[in-house]
């Protein structure tokens, strides 16, 4: 179960990040923020960067394919989830608004339809497997560093809530490139 905690902690991280980028924009259009376009270029960096080199990877290797092998109720239910947008503030909220309906979606759609279907047809040894895969001890390294995911996330997660202006973040920005 643990490998499934960390997921729903991935997805809070994801989701964090996702409405402080929405309460930033909105403060932003209405004149009460000056942009941080480092924080912004960073956050949506985040974005991009973490589900694609860590969070996916790990759900694709240590629940969807285990979750195909013991039954056709998940396969359908991951193919289902596989099936899954483009100046100025205004284009920037579109892209933005799309790029956030498509991470809620795959939340939900994990949380709700995939999630019961590992509880339902794991075995011990899926769950085995799974458990140390999230955890990260499947990595040799043993660290937060691998070679094809050089980005220490957790490290840039904490800075981007410490440059966010309050209440969303700690407001000590303007954040800085590492
Ligand atoms: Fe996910």
């Amino acid at each position: 179960m643990e490998a499934l905690r960390i997921m729903i902690d991935e997805h809070q991280s994801l989701a964090a990040i996702l409405h402080a980028i929405r309460m930033m924009l909105r403060d932003i259009a209405s004149g009460t923020l000056q942009p941080d376009m480092g924080l912004l270029r960073a956050m949506v960096h985040y974005l991009d960067a973490y589900p694609e080199k860590r969070h996916h990877p790990k759900e694709d290797q240590f629940i969807f394919a285990l979750l195909r092998q013991r039954t056709a109720e998940g396969a359908a239910a991951v193919q289902r989830y596989a099936d899954g947008e483009p100046g100025g503030l205004e284009g920037f909220v579109a892209a933005f608004e799309a790029f956030a309906a498509f991470y809620r979606d795959h939340m939900m759609r994990e949380e709700r339809e995939i999630l019961p279907l590992v509880h339902k047809h794991f075995t011990a040894e899926d769950w085995a497997i799974a458990n140390a895969g999230f955890a990260g001890s499947a990595d040799p390294l043993g660290g937060t560093r691998t070679p094809e995911a050089p980005e220490d996330f957790a490290r840039i997660f904490s800075r981007l809530v410490a440059a966010a202006p309050a209440p969303i973040g700690l407001g000590a920005g303007p954040y800085k490139e590492l």
